[in-house]
């Protein structure tokens, strides 16, 4: 067999990452309606059983592919095993992002997810926002220094060159296990001074920087949480279409990322 030429994928991809090139890109998502067109997306095929690298009897899923010289892992936490519905939310979205930086060492994380966001920040519905920081709403620690480790606020890893050239929102995220907003969360978020909300953003944030490894929040608006419709109504409503819209912003990312160093971003 002839030796592959230059032109072919898998030498453009050794090529560049002896170069420094990002090449293991890691996205966590928690919903398979949101994961489901980036796996279309990226031609992504899901690993079989026999090839699973998570432990038995963890529902979480992987599919993988080559996509522009990047090597794409996507995980989603999979569906409750007793409820048959996704995982989501703070506890299922930390133990798959461990377990797959562990396994799969990437260079670079991607959540992607819908989000609740703040008309009185900016938010619309359908618009992406890239996360700035991170911090948990629903965590009160009460006592000093705890409390502060329970808010769990800390910066994203910074991307200005992504932001210049993908004219994406850039705005805060504040993480909680609940889809509502209960009036603690409410004054928790608003010290936050979020302008969108999320079920699993500070989770993933933690367990990301545990193990050093950069990660960036993509979070697509559904729902209106300063607004007139009950959340969870609007969410359902608006879930198809703003995947869509998830869909081309991570495409964007992704695009901008090929062929670039971690420092290019
Ligand atoms: N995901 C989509 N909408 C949300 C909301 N209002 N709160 C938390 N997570 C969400």
């Amino acid at each position: 067999m002839a030796p592959p030429s230059s032109e072919e994928p898998a030498a453009a991809s050794a090529e560049a990452s002896a170069a420094g090139a990002i090449s293991k890109v890691l996205v966590v998502i928690a919903m398979q309606t949101e994961a489901l067109p980036l796996v279309t997306r990226f031609q992504l095929v899901e690993a079989a059983a026999d090839e699973s690298i998570f432990p038995k009897g963890a529902p979480w899923t992987r599919y993988h592919g080559e996509y522009k010289g990047l090597h794409i892992d996507l995980v989603w936490p999979g569906k409750d095993p007793l409820l048959g519905v996704d995982s989501v939310g703070t506890v299922s979205a930390a133990l798959v992002t461990y377990a797959s930086i562990q396994l799969l060492k990437p260079d670079l994380i991607i959540n992607a997810g819908t989000a609740g966001g703040f008309k009185a920040k900016g938010a619309g519905i359908g618009d992406v926002f890239l996360a700035s920081d991170v911090a948990f709403h629903d965590r009160r620690i009460p006592i000093p220094v705890f409390d502060s480790y329970g808010i769990g606020a800390r910066k994203t890893f910074e991307t200005p060159n992504i932001v210049k050239e993908l004219n994406l929102k850039v705005g805060k995220l504040s993480t909680g296990d609940s889809l509502d907003m209960s009036p603690h969360d409410e004054s928790a978020i608003l010290s936050n001074e979020a302008t969108v909300k999320d079920m699993e953003g500070a989770a993933v944030a933690y367990v990301a920087d545990l193990f050093s490894t950069p990660a960036i929040f993509v979070k697509a608006v559904t729902d209106i949480v300063d607004g007139e419709k009950p959340t969870a109504e609007e969410f359902l409503q608006n879930l198809i279409s703003v995947t869509m819209a998830l869909d081309q912003a991570v495409l964007q990312v992704v695009d901008f990322i090929s062929g670039k160093c971690i420092s290019d971003l």
